[in-house]
């Protein structure tokens, strides 16, 4: 009898912690309700960013309120700082306490000291204009999560057969921003005209700042340049040293990754240019040079395709050395 007793004892206690399971259960829906909000929040924000002009955001009400919401989690980590620093943690914070962690790495070691404004959002990236150690610097925040991303999780999440897909989809985004650091490396050391890369830390990638204290550069796209036919030579060239030399392909060559810099042609957005044996290499090279023609048969230019492509293959680079070992 007793033995009946003790196991109708574990039935309630059973029964209790089934109660308390669901509790939780209940009270970690609500946190991730408060998750979509903080998420809505931070795309609204975002949004805001695109019309926004200098630094007057980093103090607006709204994004005072967010960043009392974490500050507090936040200053185990972050210590005590001056007060420009809430300004800055208010709005890095949306993006997420990793992408903040990040900056403030980057921020101890002095390679940015002060993040000043905004100069663009991308499909998958915002950049910034920030100050360092030796003057302006360009910093790209990789968004850390995308809308697609966001709909394909919210099926999978909760799923424990799929668990950890949010550290997955970051740890790609990592690598991805990695792998543009690397061929700006790769590019510069060619002699290449890109922003020269000073640090990358997670999602955070720190590069030379091509512009004025006020405005970025412009993109080839919007301007009229004075002598054509040199900056297509230059590009040319540009795109037969990235193959020939670097074994890279830029795979997204055209004037809206060009920027006009001190008169002459500087090429961005390399993240997602590939090494000469990945399968498509062949067609990413056609296609970037098909670009260039297109620019150039627009300003002017007469030039084929076959020839352009002739030149980026057979184009004598004798004269071009790699400045240091990778
Ligand atoms: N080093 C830099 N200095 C100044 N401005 C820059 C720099 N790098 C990028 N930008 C600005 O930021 C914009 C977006 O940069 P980039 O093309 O690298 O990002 P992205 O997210 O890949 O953009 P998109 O999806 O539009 O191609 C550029 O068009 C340019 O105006
Ligand atoms: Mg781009």
């Amino acid at each position: 009898m007793a033995v009946f007793f003790v196991t109708e004892d574990w039935d309630e206690e059973l029964a209790k912690d089934t109660k308390q399971r669901r509790h939780n259960r209940r009270r970690s829906k609500k946190k991730s309700a408060d998750e979509i909000h903080m998420d809505s929040e931070s795309r609204k924000f975002i949004k805001s960013l695109e019309s926004s002009k200098g630094t007057s955001w980093m103090s607006e009400k709204k994004y005072k309120r967010m960043f009392s919401e974490i500050e507090n989690g936040l200053s185990g980590v972050m210590g005590d700082g001056p007060f420009e620093w809430v300004d800055r943690r208010v709005f890095d914070a949306v993006f997420d306490r990793l992408t903040l962690m990040s900056l403030y790495k980057l921020m101890k070691s002095g390679v940015i000291d002060t993040l000043d404004f905004p100069i663009a959002r991308g499909k998958e990236a915002h950049v910034f204009h920030g100050t360092g150690e030796s003057g302006p610097v360009a910093v790209k925040i990789f968004h850390t999560s995308n809308a697609v991303f966001k709909n394909l999780v919210q099926y999978i999440e909760g799923d424990p057969r799929f668990g950890g897909l949010r550290r997955r989809h970051r740890d790609l985004v990592d690598i991805w921003v990695r792998k543009e650091y690397r061929n700006l490396l790769r590019l510069s050391k060619w002699g290449l005209s890109v922003p020269m890369p000073l640090a990358v830390n997670k999602n955070v990638l720190v590069m030379d700042y091509l512009g004025t204290s006020s405005a970025p550069s412009p993109r080839l796209k919007d301007v009229k340049v004075p002598d054509p036919n040199s900056v297509y030579e230059e590009l040319l060239e540009f795109l037969a040293v990235t193959w020939q030399k670097a074994n890279l392909v830029h795979g997204d060559f055209s004037p809206y990754n060009i920027m006009w810099h001190g008169d002459k042609p500087v090429v961005i957005d390399v993240g997602q240019a590939v090494i000469q044996s990945h399968p498509r290499s062949q067609e990413f090279l056609v296609r970037d040079v098909t670009r260039l023609v297109e620019w150039a048969n627009k300003s002017g230019i007469e030039v084929e395709l076959a020839e352009a492509m002739f030149d980026v293959l057979e184009m004598d680079l004798s004269h071009v050395q790699i400045h240091e070992e990778e």
